[in-house]
């Protein structure tokens, strides 16, 4: 069997990640037991959400064994199958990313299609991403035509695809944040929002006012901290804010204090509502069916950055909290 490569969490972060958290560890491949498939990685995802497995805390999911193979999202090509209805040669996504070869159970793993979508998109846009933007707006933030949305972190995957879908579902106005005045300029061209604004160049409360004057009746959180408490005093009478993630914080040592102005819930009528994606998995084929059109009709764009081989899974991942990334962080591994 072929020798395989995976990254092992080697010492549990203290705010900031370093390189030297993380090892590359040569590991041996096992032929698959009954039910299993052996898989040659081609994309590996990296997503926020694995800083909070890095810290060894009470959550969702549970926290990364030190010196163990970490795992995360992963599309690769089936090259040995103990699993009825696997065949070599077939591709699947699964959770055992952050290595070469994965040993999978079949079950755990879902078969995508090359010949409909690029591969890389089963991770994005056609994948978690783009189904986080999709629920997060219509069925959290209950989104309908007419209203005003601000997304936060609006040139990341999930935030791109979650004003796109605010416009194409008749929003009257879209307003984005992002990190840098490139990433502004593709919200305002590309992407089609109305405004955008670099959340490094002022105060998120003050742009966000002059973005929108009127105030908002949506707000997709990516963010939390200086971003959510703006929202808060931007939001209208029964506004809804999505929370979706809050990236300004998954590196703090200490836990920031809350939004200072909650108090304005009660007499504005408002709704703050969390979600985890793994909640609302029954929405996927109708947001596979409308993905797939808006995709097959040019009308949502995405980006990815992809950055290539295995030895630069862990400095990926350090990009994409550094806002390195437009659109999805992948690595990939060519054969
Ligand atoms: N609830 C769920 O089930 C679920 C599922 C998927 C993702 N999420 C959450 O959704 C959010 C976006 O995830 P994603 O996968 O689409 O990642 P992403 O937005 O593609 O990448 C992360 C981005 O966060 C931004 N960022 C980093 N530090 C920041 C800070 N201090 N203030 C503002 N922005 C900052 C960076 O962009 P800039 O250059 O703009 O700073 C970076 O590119 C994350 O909070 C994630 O945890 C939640």
């Amino acid at each position: 069997m072929p020798k395989s490569r995976a990254w092992h969490l080697v010492a549990r972060p203290q705010g900031w990640p370093v390189p030297e958290d993380f090892a590359l560890v040569e590991t041996e491949t096992a032929e698959p037991g009954p039910g299993q498939i052996l898989v040659r990685n081609l994309y590996l995802s990296v997503d926020p959400y694995m800083r909070g497995r890095m810290n060894d805390v009470v959550s969702y999911s549970p926290p990364y064994a030190l010196d163990a193979p970490m795992t995360g999202g992963a599309v690769g090509r089936v090259v040995a199958s103990a699993a009825d209805g696997f065949a070599v040669g077939d591709h699947v996504v699964h959770m055992l990313g952050w290595r070469e070869y994965a040993l999978v159970d079949a079950a755990h793993s879902v078969k995508v299609d090359p010949d409909a979508a690029p591969l890389s998109h089963y991770l994005g846009v056609l994948g978690m991403t783009g189904l986080t933007a999709y629920v997060g707006l219509l069925r959290i933030a209950e989104f309908s035509a007419g209203e005003t949305v601000f997304v936060s972190g609006a040139a990341g995957a999930v935030g791109g695809l979650a004003g796109q879908m605010a416009k194409l579902k008749g929003a009257k106005r879209v307003i984005g944040s992002a990190g840098s005045d490139e990433k502004v300029d593709l919200l305002t061209g590309e992407y089609g929002f109305d405004a955008a604004f670099n959340y490094k160049r002022a105060p998120v409360a003050e742009q966000l006012r002059a973005a929108a004057p009127d105030g908002i009746d949506v707000y997709f959180d990516n963010v939390g901290g200086d971003h959510l408490e703006a929202a808060i005093s931007s939001l209208r009478v029964h506004g809804r804010a999505a929370l979706c993630g809050a990236i300004a914080g998954y590196n703090d040592t200490e836990r920031a204090s809350g939004p200072r102005n909650l108090s304005r819930m009660v007499p504005w009528r408002l709704t703050l509502r969390g979600f985890l994606i793994g909640d609302h998995q029954d929405m996927r084929p109708e947001f596979l069916r409308e993905m797939g059109g808006w995709l097959r009709a040019g009308s949502v764009r995405h980006r990815e950055t992809v950055v290539t081989g295995i030895e630069r899974n862990a400095e990926a991942f350090l990009g994409l909290l550094r806002g390195e990334n437009t659109g999805k962080m992948l690595v990939a591994l060519p054969e």
